[in-house]
């Protein structure tokens, strides 16, 4: 089964093409970054009208970089949720098109269920069938979520952020730090030159109370919550402007060290309630060295295998749509010809 995957939720146009759901033929990403950059985040009309532009390059190449002819194809992929309407608009109905000239089914792809599908693209990976019940956290731009996916398969997020995605608060900070965007990579860099990691500087995690009504059937102390993160170093550099770089760098590992603690403990917890056969881990935020030899630690303490995506799937690609869709994943048939985007797509 050969599928065309396609992706286009936020800033990355994408696509690539995935034998039975694991081995990658081809994955072409084309990053937007350089055109929000000025700015400092993604500008939903300039992201939407720059997919419409690549995507036709970018799905050809992906198809000539397989090394197979069109009609190899056996399905055609594309996300139609969650993420920015307008882009999300773009990949799917360019998948369901092509679908229709090809004479092949359509299937549309959740987003978030991606990026876990991504931490089982190595080769010499287990397939995620094998890890059942898995432990997942999908951290991105856009998305914080800690997903559990049962025996049959079926995935059921137990806790998010009730405001602001990690990867939205590295880039807020960055952004306050005069660092650039996208803020991840760049507050990794000030944090891995601080003498001192950090120390001696102390931002709270934002507390959750169980009536908080945007928990809804989520568990309280498996949500997150980055947004007062966000206003108390705001606050901090009110009380201390930053005065050189070694400021910066020490702000900037005290900063990134709370996120990376308050995803690892939510996953601890999570995988102390549970039982588990594996925890995969997802979505740009992913690439970051202090989260990943963190979670390290924690897989290791609960004594259950860690799955990290190579850096090139951490971020938005489109090999893990048509991963997902090649393990039977997805909304198919006719149902899947009517999807319409879906910005606020969720699992139940
Ligand atoms: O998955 P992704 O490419 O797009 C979304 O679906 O949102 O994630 C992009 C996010 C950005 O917020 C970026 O700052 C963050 O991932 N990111 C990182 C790192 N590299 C990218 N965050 C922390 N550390 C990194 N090294
Ligand atoms: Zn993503």
């Amino acid at each position: 089964m050969l599928i065309l995957g396609i992706e286009s939720s936020c800033d990355e146009t994408a696509a690539a093409l995935v034998r039975d759901g694991a081995e990658v033929l081809s994955s072409v990403v084309h990053t937007q970054i350089a055109l929000h950059a000025p700015h400092g985040g993604v500008v939903p009309e300039i992201a939407s009208r720059s997919h419409i532009e690549k995507i036709p390059a970018v799905v050809r190449k992906a198809v000539e970089d397989a090394g197979v002819g069109w009609d190899a194809i056996d399905a055609v992929a594309a996300t139609y949720g969650p993420g920015l309407a307008s882009s999300l608009l773009v990949g799917l109905h360019a998948g369901k098109g092509l679908a229709v000239a090809l004479g092949k089914p359509f299937i549309g792809i959740n987003h978030v269920e991606a990026h876990i599908q991504s931490a089982f693209l190595s080769p010499g990976s287990p397939a995620k069938e094998d890890c059942l019940p898995l432990l997942a956290l999908v951290v991105s731009g856009g998305h914080s979520a800690i997903v559990r996916i049962g025996a049959d398969g079926h995935p059921h997020i137990l806790g998010q952020t009730l405001d602001d995605a990690a990867g939205e608060a590295f880039d807020k900070a960055s952004k306050l730090l005069g660092l650039g965007y996208p803020g991840g990579p760049a507050i990794q860099k000030a944090a891995s030159q601080a003498k001192n990691g950090g120390a001696g500087i102390r931002f709270p995690q934002g507390r959750i109370s169980d009536d908080n009504p945007a928990i809804g059937n989520l568990r309280a102390d498996l949500c997150f919550s980055f947004s007062g993160l966000k206003t108390s170093l705001r606050n901090y550099l009110q009380k201390h402007p930053v005065q050189n770089e070694d400021d910066r760098c020490e702000i900037a590992a005290a900063y990134q060290d709370a996120i990376v603690d308050a995803l690892a403990s939510r996953c601890e917890r999570a995988l102390r309630q549970g039982r588990y056969k594996g925890f995969a881990v997802g979505g740009g935020v992913s690439l970051n060295a202090a989260l990943r030899a963190r979670l390290k630690e924690v897989a290791v303490r609960a004594g259950v295998p860690l799955f990290l995506p190579e850096p090139k799937y951490c971020g938005d690609n489109a090999a893990m749509i048509a991963a997902l869709a090649g393990r039977g994943a997805g909304v198919r048939g006719d149902a899947a010809f009517a999807l319409d985007a879906s910005p606020s797509l969720t699992f139940e």
